[in-house]
């Protein structure tokens, strides 16, 4: 990373709540900068690698923004954040009304006019962020939910440039997504879009019927056509705006190159020393998030081993949770749930030596990730929603020696793709048992067939096909592009 660069203006631009890199604090008061955590910024850090553009996002940290400075062909523009915005902004508004609404109401959203406020506000600040960084006639491609604003915010001020967003999480149902006071207004600041990603076609579905119930749009297939302006004034000219499924991926070729190096074997094969050899290692890794489904997948296995159906040494499961969102209420509770239920079944069938459960709160590095997948013989990706789950994309990826088994959640995006995974309903733990069991017992032929037609899934679709499919989507929005590989 280099310091200040000249002003200047940039064909390509992205918008997304945090940069590539977080800044941290080293507890001697020295910083660092590390990369973000989550899927979004995996996925796209592997797409920009090559390509030049401007990043506009947050830091990591509270207080005044950084100076925008180059990392590699990426000009990285950072948006600064009060303590008190990210509360009600990224904490409140992001994290405890949109994200659990859009998940199914996992647990109950919460509704405040103050954080609606401050998310307006640091919408506007993205959108102003980016009108100063984009040139003229530019393509501007903005992420996920905590920028539902920007959009339209954008357009008001820059009616020349082209601009996508892409939905990384799920887009509810319209009876869920009606209970949000300020539906209308969301709706309005995506419709500033020429081009609105989901991951599933459900999601695109969902989202134009909610433009029908709440806005009165009119659509025609996966086009919506609405005759209003942003601040709700009629008059405006109608605007058509394409919403379609374009499901995210993993850097394929990269994570395979990665799995394969000799240094990532080494650590695969420590890990296996060091966890005693068992026979079947079962292996969970998820965000310490309640979509995940790590408090179903613990009942599930809580209550293999009571029953007996496995115990250590033989079968060991690790559970990697990372640390996420530890001010937020419901993460909160969900972590001391998880830590709890995790000293229950140690306590209750682990032995001196033959851990039933090992549980790891932390981030790692990529190598760590990649050795994990490759010790895991079983990887268990049960989440009541999520809109793709990567880990189950790479997963597959770095078993390209044939073996291992991945047990997937119905309920994830990535269960649309991976049809040969050993399917479950968390929900449902006598079935989420059984699918466990079938996935370690199964013989060897059976899941090496597979793992061959998941891997080559997610080899064909790959991250780089993600980001070609949507950027030709957004060049000739309203339209269709001409038929992808995938279709
Ligand atoms: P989400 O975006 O909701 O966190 P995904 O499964 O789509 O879920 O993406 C998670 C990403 O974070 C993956 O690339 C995964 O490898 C990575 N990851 C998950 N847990 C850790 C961890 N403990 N340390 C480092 N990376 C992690
Ligand atoms: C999901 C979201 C991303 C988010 C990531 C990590 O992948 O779709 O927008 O960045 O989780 O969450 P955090 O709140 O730490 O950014």
């Amino acid at each position: 990373m280099v310091s200040p660069a000249p002003h200047r203006t940039y064909d390509f631009v992205i918008a997304a709540n945090r940069l590539p890199v977080d800044r941290q604090v080293k507890p001697d008061g020295t910083t660092t900068w590390r990369t973000s955590p989550g899927g979004l910024v995996t996925a796209m850090e592997s797409v920009m690698r090559d390509r030049e553009a401007a990043w506009v996002g947050w830091a990591g940290f509270p207080g005044e923004a950084p100076q925008p400075f180059d990392d590699g062909h990426l000009r990285l523009v950072p948006v600064g954040l009060s303590a008190e915005e990210l509360t009600d902004y990224y904490e409140g508004f992001s994290n405890g009304t949109l994200w659990p609404l859009y998940h199914d109401v996992i647990v109950p959203p919460t509704f405040h006019r103050s954080w609606w406020n401050v998310y307006r506000t640091v919408n506007q600040r993205f959108a102003d962020h980016v009108a100063r960084v984009a040139a003229e006639g530019a393509t501007v491609w903005v992420h996920d939910y905590q920028l539902q604003l920007v959009p339209a915010m954008l357009r008001d001020q820059r009616p020349d440039l082209r601009i996508g967003w892409f939905n990384h999480i799920p887009f509810p149902p319209v009876e869920l997504f009606a209970q949000l006071p300020w539906r209308a207004r969301i709706l309005r600041g995506l419709l500033g879009a020429d081009f609105v990603g989901f991951q599933r076609p459900d999601d695109a579905r969902n989202f134009i019927r909610s433009c029908r119930a709440v806005l009165g749009a009119t659509h025609k297939g996966d086009v919506v056509t609405w005759g209003g302006s942003d601040d709700g004034r009629s008059g405006a000219a109608p605007r058509s705006v394409r919403a379609a499924a374009v499901p995210i991926s993993i850097d394929a070729q990269g994570f395979r190159d990665l799995a394969d190096s000799p240094s990532v074997k080494a650590r695969a094969q420590e890990i296996r020393e060091s966890l005693g050899e068992p026979e079947v290692v079962l292996l969970g890794v998820d965000r310490l998030d309640y979509t995940k489904g790590i408090r179903h997948r613990l009942r599930a296995i809580g209550e293999l081993l009571a029953d007996g159906e496995i115990s250590p040494p033989e079968v060991t499961f690790v559970q990697v949770a990372t640390p996420s969102r530890e001010r937020v209420e419901a993460y909160r509770t969900l972590r001391e749930q998880i830590e709890g239920t995790v000293g229950r079944i140690n306590g209750d069938f682990s032995h001196l030596g033959d851990t039933a459960v090992h549980y790891l709160h932390q981030s790692y590095p990529r190598e760590e990730m990649a050795a994990l997948f490759q010790v895991a013989d079983v990887m268990l990706v049960t989440p009541l929603r999520d809109g793709m789950n990567l880990v189950a994309k790479e997963y597959v990826t770095a078993r390209h020696d044939g073996g291992g088994a991945l047990v997937l959640s119905e309920f994830t995006g990535a269960a649309e793709e991976l049809k040969t995974a050993y399917l479950c309903n968390p929900h449902d733990i006598a079935g989420l048992k059984e699918t466990i069991l079938r996935a370690i017992r199964d013989d060897h032929e059976e899941k090496r067939r597979r793992m061959r037609s998941l891997r080559r899934q997610v080899r064909t679709y790959d991250v780089q096909v993600w980001a070609q499919d949507f950027l030709r989507a957004l060049e000739v929005a309203p339209h269709r592009p001409p038929r992808s590989r995938r279709s």
